[in-house]
């Protein structure tokens, strides 16, 4: 079942600039129970998106759906205020209130509540069970003030579960937490909105973090969602070279599709006559743009050489980041971005062969 719809969502904003379209568009839905994800590069309307399905902003037009509730119309004049729609958020900043204990931020949503009234029973069973939740027990009276960062934003989703809510909206939930923090917080995230069933919309920039918590994701950039997919279509399958870019590194290449023996298609391009098994589909003489990843790419030994897609290049930077060498060799004028494993030697001026492995590469566009 649908838990997030948004059709034809469009929002602008007026500025001393002029108008900027923040939203242009916009098409989504997301199933019930689902963790979505938006990303995509600052200022591309992440957060004005997630806000407008809060109801902290109305959309110029379209429809929004939560669950079977129609939270906002432009045509049917419709607008759910955000105190009424069944959703929880956590925001960057956490919002905690510093002048607030755990348990006095986390029973607010309870108390501030006009439609709903809870015995003061009722709110300590669930403060705690909330806390629970997080593994904050035993931090009800403590002051806010006197939590860590990562214990902040555990606060701030208790809060935001307290209610039990159907969606729960986070805006780039992590960003104030160091590297490692980050990396282990995202799964317990992913795993504790699991565990209470709730559907998520995750706003971040980081593509790993996007990857590591969605069932599915949308990339978004100028107000547009340019491809919704799961992590691994979006990486493996990516339906622009924009997307194939941003997520991850990847070497493009132009060529024309050409025949090389009886039913055998080939690109011709700048290095040579590439091989690729998608290449079928397209007629002779089309033009088309191929990419392939960094990982993708292997320095290859000599009994490969003579092998399809196996060209001799020169080692133009190798730099040793520990878990890779991020290396650049050309072949020809062409250079290729390589992730070349630690253990290998790699020496800036030496002769190398390039393998680009045939079913590695991606077909971006054709004309
Ligand atoms: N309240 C506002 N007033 C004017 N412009 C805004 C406002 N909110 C967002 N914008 C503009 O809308 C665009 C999208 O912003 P935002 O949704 O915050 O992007 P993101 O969260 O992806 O970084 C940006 O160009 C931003 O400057
Ligand atoms: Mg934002």
């Amino acid at each position: 079942m649908d838990m997030v719809s948004l059709k034809n969502i469009n929002k602008s904003f007026t500025t001393a600039r002029g108008e900027v379209r923040a939203i242009r568009d916009l098409n989504l839905t997301i199933e019930r129970g689902e963790f979505f994800s938006l990303l995509g590069p600052s200022g591309c309307g992440k957060t004005t998106t997630i806000r407008c399905v809060a109801g902290l902003e109305k959309p110029d037009d379209g429809e929004i759906w939560l669950g079977d509730d129609l939270v906002f119309s432009r045509a049917k004049n419709r607008f759910i205020p955000p105190h009424q729609r069944k959703i929880g958020m956590v925001f960057q900043s956490y919002a905690i209130w510093p002048h607030m204990n755990v348990f006095e931020n986390v029973a607010f949503p309870l108390k501030s509540g006009v439609s709903e009234r809870f015995s003061d029973r009722e709110i300590k069973e669930r403060v705690l069970e909330a806390l629970a939740l997080v593994q904050l027990q035993g931090f009800e009276t403590r002051p806010a003030p006197q939590l860590s960062g990562g214990q902040q934003q555990r606060v701030a989703l208790a809060r935001a579960l307290i209610k039990k809510p159907e969606v729960v909206l986070l805006d780039e939930p992590l960003s104030n937490l160091d590297a490692k923090l980050r990396q282990e917080t995202r799964l317990e995230l992913r795993w504790l909105l699991k565990e209470v069933g709730a559907t998520a919309v995750y706003v971040t920039h980081d593509q790993a973090e996007a990857f590591a918590v969605s069932d599915r994701m949308g990339v978004m950039l100028d107000g547009q969602l340019a491809q919704v997919g799961t992590p691994r279509d979006i990486y493996l399958r990516p339906n622009s070279a924009f997307i194939a870019d941003f997520v991850g590194r990847i070497n493009f290449l132009e060529g024309e599709v050409a025949e090389q023996g009886p039913g055998k298609k080939v690109l011709k391009t700048p290095i040579g006559f590439i091989e690729c098994p998608s290449l079928e589909k397209f007629s002779i003489g089309q033009k088309v743009k191929l990419g392939i990843r960094a990982e993708s790419i292997r320095l290859c030994d000599t009994r490969e050489q003579g092998a399809a897609n196996c060209f001799p290049a020169v080692v133009k930077s190798a730099v040793f980041l520990g878990e890779y060498f991020d290396c650049h060799a050309a072949i020809g004028d062409y250079s290729f971005n390589i992730k070349v494993p630690s253990e290998s030697e790699v020496t800036v001026g030496s002769q190398v062969n390039v393998y680009l492995p045939l079913h590695c590469w991606v077909v971006l566009s054709s004309n």
